[in-house]
């Protein structure tokens, strides 16, 4: 351990769950004296956090190098730079990184990140011999520190993480591996210590975070593993937590005691992220999915039998190999019938050493632009229609922070809308009443009408 202070730039590229190891690797390394910066301009360590998921992941990560290698060299007097490569692309191309970067120190894959220290230490030994991307990731979450560094009210939790679904177009089974789950208890542990720093809301993640069958709670170990339906009942007992979320699933394992919880318990915030990426069932073959239209349609139909005010938001690919003109239509037609609140939307992208990328009749650019376009356009308006439809309603919104204008404070709907409403700033960290008087397609605004719950 060092008494001095160091200074460590993250930049974080893709998923929520590069956020939450962006954070992780901020915890072990505090104890070394790192602080965290905002430029990478002077700073000691710079990593890297990537993401392989689309376009140009690999380009992006080298020109971000060559933009670091002048710092690089400014610091060499002054105790240097340590650049770190972290996270998928990482995982993926680790050897040739080290190859293609002279720049680049050390190397590491998601599940090593708890051994960062004795990596930096070997860096500084040998260049060489930085480079981890082992797969064994039982250790990982022992061996991370057990207290997190906590900023706000929400905070992520990794419950899941791997993928066996084998999507043609995705690299998240080769980057991240087979499907793995944390034990009930670590997480309970996790959230605990969140919960005790002020944190009301915890969203699980996970690369198909309703596959989730983590080891049960000691005692309960005739249950065999926990689903995520019992998880999220046994999180919402956790005092202090007052919202519970997950992401992102796979409609074929929303299950019946999943959909149950859904009904039952309150804190489960009625918003539901349940990709399908074509509405088109040729293409949903094609892209592995394993299932139809038909049965997404009565799945959703089915969350919203038990729990109306569900509202869905979804991830969308057009232009995957072979897509036609009808094909699409049956996209925009899905959107259409299902009605989304959110949705993210891609073009394919090729992603090599997937099934997809060898494909025939891959899909020009231009076909895939104009039909991203006309997606975005019916979604954006589907968004629009939806924050509208909050008008007139009250909903409880926790207050993250104070807003930009004085006397303003900035909070989040049960659907993650961005809510801004005058109050006072002790409602910080806390959740108040709203009513809905204005909305646009990024976010609403209203009038405070009292504090529901006083959970401080
Ligand atoms: N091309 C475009 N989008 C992709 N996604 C995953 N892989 C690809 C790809 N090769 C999208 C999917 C997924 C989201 C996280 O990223 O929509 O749900
Ligand atoms: Fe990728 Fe999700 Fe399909 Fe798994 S389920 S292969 S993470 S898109």
């Amino acid at each position: 351990m060092s008494s001095t202070r160091k200074r460590l730039y993250i930049k974080t590229y893709g998923c929520q769950m590069n956020v939450y190891d962006s954070e992780r690797m901020k915890d072990v390394l505090t104890p070394l004296g790192y602080e965290t910066s905002d430029e990478a301009e002077g700073s000691d360590l710079v990593i890297i956090n990537t993401c392989h998921i689309r376009e140009k992941a690999a380009e992006k990560l080298y020109s971000d190098l060559g933009r670091l290698r002048p710092f690089k060299d400014a610091k060499a007097e002054s105790g240097g730079m340590t650049i770190a490569v972290a996270g998928c692309v990482a995982q993926a191309e680790g050897p040739e990184i080290m190859r293609r970067a002279p720049t680049v120190d050390l190397v590491v894959g998601p599940q090593s990140y708890h051994k960062l220290p004795e990596l930096i230490a070997r860096a500084h030994r040998a260049r060489g011999e930085a480079l981890d991307t082992e797969f064994e990731v039982e250790d990982k979450f022992d061996l991370l520190p057990a207290e997190r560094h906590v900023e706000g009210y929400s905070a992520f939790v990794t419950v899941q993480e791997g993928c066996d679904k084998f999507c043609t177009f995705c690299v998240v089974p080769y980057t991240r591996g087979a499907e793995w789950s944390r034990p009930v208890d670590q997480l309970v542990n996790e959230i605990r210590r969140l919960a005790a720093k002020g944190v009301r809301e915890i969203t699980l993640l996970g690369q198909n975070v309703n596959a989730y069958h983590g080891a049960p709670p000691a005692g309960r170990e005739a249950d065999g593993p926990w689903g995520l339906g019992q998880l999220l009942r046994h999180i919402a007992l956790i005092g202090g937590i007052e919202r519970v979320r997950y992401l992102t699933s796979h409609p074929r394992d929303m299950d019946e005691d999943l959909i149950a919880a859904h009904r039952d318990e309150t804190k489960i915030m009625p918003y539901l992220h349940l990709p399908i990426q074509s509405g088109s069932d040729r293409i949903l073959k094609a892209m592995n999915r394993q299932h139809t239209y038909a049965e997404y349609a009565e799945l959703i139909a089915r969350m919203r039998e038990v729990r109306p005010d569900i509202a869905i938001s979804g991830d969308f690919i057009v232009g995957f190999p072979g897509e036609t003109d009808a094909d699409f239509e049956d996209t925009m037609k899905c959107v259409r019938e299902i009605g989304y609140a959110s949705a993210f939307s891609f073009k394919y992208s090729r992603r090599p050493g997937t099934p997809g990328a060898a494909m025939p009749n891959q899909i020009d650019e231009t076909v895939k632009t104009e039909r991203l376009h006309a997606l975005q356009a019916l979604l954006d308006e589907q968004q629009t229609g939806f924050n509208r439809s909050q008008i007139g309603r009250t909903l409880p919104v926790l207050f993250e922070k104070a807003g930009r204008i004085a006397g303003q404070l900035h909070g989040r709907s049960p659907y993650l809308q961005s809510v801004h409403v005058d109050g006072p700033a002790e409602l910080i960290g806390r959740i108040g009443m709203v009513r809905i008087e204005d909305a646009s397609r990024n976010s609403l605004s209203g009038q405070l009408v009292g504090a529901e719950q006083d959970v401080a």
